[in-house]
């Protein structure tokens, strides 16, 4: 049978990766009904929400797009049953964070919701299915979900018919650009056995994509593939951040030497901002997977050189929070810190990993009183991260502290510049923010308490500028400083 005409398309889970490629999808393929299905009620009346501003995603360009395809082609709607048995071809775009309990906690990928969707899928789709792993998965999860979609035994499905083929086509949009990587992406990876499956979703992105920047593959390079894009991005910020420590002590300046090593074109350019380190949903995420994987597959050499991607990283973070400390006359206590930005990057409101997150609390635990402003995170997002741990780190580290309720206290949301850096000792900046990138430093240093500093972490700042308000500025991986 072949399925090159796909009508109908359910996407399990309505996220960061689920929403906004939907979206699209919607918007270039309107001759498809796409439904958008999620167990989280309020996630779904974000999205249907008539007020744009209201969607759970920011995403730039996003809510143009909803505004066009939504009611239209485009639904998002609680009712997994109902959207499943219509679908031709169903998406699992659901969460896989790191597991914190069991095997491999603080590693392994947990799929259970990949699972779960899986028996959703088995007990009620009808006829051919094609299912399309869209989340970032472990190596071979396909041949478990083929299992779990082959093993259905319920009489509903059994009289339904049902038979699937699985392919894997990983996401590599990253986040705050979704929108524009959806509509140009690089490459558009699809990994699969059965032809008619491949030929079926090749005719859905060749509706805007290039063929020749599709890929096919088998299932495992695929999978593989995703994880490893992703070690290696991660493995470029670890080492401008590694450089970025040496150039401080050395006299040198990171934004020189990455513009001398980024004109090698076997290097390139992208890619060597120096940062507070790398956050996000994914970076870690799958780094911890690839280390478990290579250490089930007998791979410790492997395991440990991508390790230590992570552990840059979180040195990165230690590393900044003590300076600040140190430069603070070895004491932040009863001090007021301006933190600018707490998503995880600019352009977007998540702040899952975000390195603003352990900073923050390594502050308030130094005694420090944070004023924190960010442009489009909430203040319920805010103290959700500061009072949460996951249970994985809460084993293994010793440093956490006991008391979370207090630590919450001593922080407070700001709605602007202003407010936050009124009467504070210093500035961090956190998140790349435009907004952060203009600010008047003459205006603002009449507002703080003196000696005050300025810590930018994300190296936008002109030093120049700063210090010519009267403020002492750091600035990551300058050693001019
Ligand atoms: C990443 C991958 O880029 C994307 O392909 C994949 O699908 C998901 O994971 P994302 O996490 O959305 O995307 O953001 P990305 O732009 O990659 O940034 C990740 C983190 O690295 C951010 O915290 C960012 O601030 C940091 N970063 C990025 C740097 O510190 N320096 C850089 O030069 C680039
Ligand atoms: P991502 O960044 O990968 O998109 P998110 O956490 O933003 O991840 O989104 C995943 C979504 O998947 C969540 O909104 C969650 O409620 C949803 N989800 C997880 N499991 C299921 C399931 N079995 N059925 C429906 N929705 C699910």
């Amino acid at each position: 049978m072949s399925f090159t005409q796909i009508r109908t398309i359910c996407c399990i889970g309505a996220g960061y990766v689920g929403g906004p490629t939907m979206a699209v999808i919607a918007d270039r393929c309107p001759h498809i009904q796409v439904v958008v299905v999620d167990q989280n009620k309020d996630r779904i009346s974000a999205w249907n929400n008539p007020d744009l501003t209201k969607l759970p995603v920011f995403e730039p360009g996003l809510d143009e797009i909803v505004k066009r395809a939504r009611g239209n082609n485009l639904h998002f709607s609680c009712d997994v049953k109902k959207a499943i048995q219509s679908a031709d071809m169903i998406f699992i775009s659901v969460n896989t964070p790191t597991k914190n309990k069991g095997l491999g906690a603080g590693q392994a990928s947990d799929l259970k919701w990949v699972e779960a969707c899986a028996r959703q899928v088995a007990q009620f789709s009808v006829g051919h299915t094609i299912v399309v792993e869209k989340s970032t998965l472990p190596v071979r999860t396909a041949a478990t979900i083929q299992a779990i979609l082959e093993a259905t035994s319920s009489q509903e499905a059994l009289e339904a018919n049902p038979s699937f083929s699985v392919l894997s086509n990983p996401e590599f949009l990253s986040e705050g650009t979704a929108i524009n990587d959806l509509e140009k992406p690089d490459r558009v990876l699809i990994g699969g056995s059965d032809p008619n499956a491949i030929e079926a979703l090749v005719s859905i992105y060749k509706q805007w994509v290039y063929p020749e920047k599709i890929l096919i593959t088998n299932l495992w390079s695929s999978e593989l593939s995703k994880l490893i894009a992703n070690a290696f991005l991660a493995q470029r910020i670890s080492s401008i951040n590694s450089t970025a420590a040496l150039c401080e002590v050395t006299g040198a300046n990171i934004q020189e030497v990455a513009n001398a090593i980024g004109s090698d074109s076997r290097i390139g350019s992208k890619f060597l901002s120096s940062g507070p380190g790398f956050g996000g949903s994914c970076f870690q995420k799958d780094i911890l997977n690839l280390v478990y994987l290579c250490g089930h597959f007998g791979l410790p050499e492997v395991a440990n050189y991508w390790e230590s991607v992570v552990k840059i990283n979180n040195w990165q973070k230690k590393r900044i929070a003590k300076l600040i400390v140190d430069k603070l006359f070895g004491t932040v206590t009863g001090k007021k810190l301006a933190v600018l930005g707490f998503a995880f990057k600019a352009n977007t409101n998540d702040t899952r990993e975000s390195p603003a997150i352990k900073i923050a609390k390594d502050l308030l635990e130094e005694g420090a009183t944070l004023a924190i402003y960010d442009p489009k995170v909430t203040k319920e997002q805010i103290s959700l991260d500061l009072t949460q741990y996951p249970a994985f780190e809460s084993k293994n580290n010793q440093d956490l502290p006991t008391n979370l309720a207090e630590l919450d206290s001593n922080w407070m949301y700001c709605k602007s510049i202003v407010e936050a850096v009124r009467g504070a000792d210093a500035i961090l900046i956190l998140t790349e923010w435009n907004h952060f990138t203009n600010i008047q430093w003459s205006e603002i240093s009449p507002l703080m308490r003196k000696p005050s500093w300025v810590f930018d972490t994300r190296g936008i700042v002109n030093p120049k500028h700063v210090t010519k308000a009267g403020l002492m500025c750091w600035r990551v991986g300058d050693g001019s400083l």
